[in-house]
């Protein structure tokens, strides 16, 4: 990770490859590294044993075979169940619903040791044995309900990688991303020079003059606001912030954050969109 950066727009993968494996998982990382993406995106939630875990959704439901909320569950029980076959034709079979995403062949969603629960701890080797730059995007969920203890063992954990405390802003391959402006606060609180994003779904009216909240250096706008609201995505350049665009899947959306010159694009299709920027 001490290699500089090569491209002026970051493709970032999206829960890693996660069109083409089953999201957050190593085989979706894995993928994403191979299809050459700049960096990795993941969603942190802690266990109840407290190991960060990467998991999107306060449940493991949806993307699992188990049932229950991760807080609740300790990493033993999560390690236990098979986070890549929720994909398939065959797991869907005889339910009423139809998914609004492509299911995946059946051999597509890899071998369990790709496919069990993903630790930050393991994203974060599969990282270091990468060869090359690869930076990653963590996102903290729901913080607010553990006090400070995500965000806590996150610095922990990227300390134990030489990645707590880096140089300078610049000079950092990670960035802690969050919908909480104040567990944004507890990472600079902790590590001023580690560089966070602001995630934004809808362009609230205190924000639409592009100022942050203090001492953010990124903001996270979803694509939707950069469809509605172009100027504002200048107002964030021009009040200094870099602009990083989720989730950008379709290549007129690609084009769009092209045009308006934003920083980084996170998608779920990392190899098609570097295969529009001619990478
Ligand atoms: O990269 C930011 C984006 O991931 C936020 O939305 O729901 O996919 O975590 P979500
Ligand atoms: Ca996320």
């Amino acid at each position: 990770m001490t290699h500089a950066r090569q491209h002026p727009i970051q493709v970032v993968a999206h829960r890693g490859a996660s069109e083409d494996a089953p999201e957050h998982t190593l085989a979706a990382y894995r993928k994403a590294i191979e299809d050459g993406a700049d960096a990795l995106e993941c969603d942190v939630r802690l266990t109840a044993d407290g190991h960060l875990v990467c998991v999107h959704d306060r449940r493991v439901n949806r993307t699992s075979n188990g049932r229950g909320a991760v807080s609740a569950l300790e990493l033993a029980d999560l390690a236990a169940l098979d986070f890549g076959s929720w994909k398939t034709r065959e797991a869907w079979r005889g339910r009423d619903e139809e998914p609004d995403w492509e299911f995946l062949p059946a051999d597509r969603t890899a071998t369990s040791a790709d496919t069990s629960v993903l630790t930050l701890e393991r994203l974060l080797e599969l990282i270091a044995d990468a060869g090359r730059r690869v930076e990653l995007a963590v996102e903290t969920k729901h913080p607010t309900r553990w006090a400070g203890q995500v965000e806590e063992r996150l610095l922990q954990l990227l300390k134990r990688f030489g990645l707590g405390v880096p140089a300078s802003a610049d000079e950092s391959s990670v960035r802690i991303m969050s919908f909480s402006a104040r567990s944004l606060h507890r990472v600079r609180a902790a590590s001023p020079t580690l560089p966070t994003v602001y995630l934004m779904q809808f362009l609230r009216p205190r924000l639409r003059d592009g100022r942050l909240p203090a001492g953010v250096r990124i903001a996270g706008p979803s694509i939707r606001i950069v469809r509605n609201h172009p100027a504002f995505i200048e107002r964030l350049k021009q009040a200094g912030h870099q602009v990083h665009v989720w989730t950008v899947n379709e290549p007129e959306d690609v084009g769009l954050c092209l045009e308006l010159g934003v920083d980084a694009i996170i998608t779920n299709r990392p190899r098609a969109v570097l295969d529009q920027l001619g990478r």
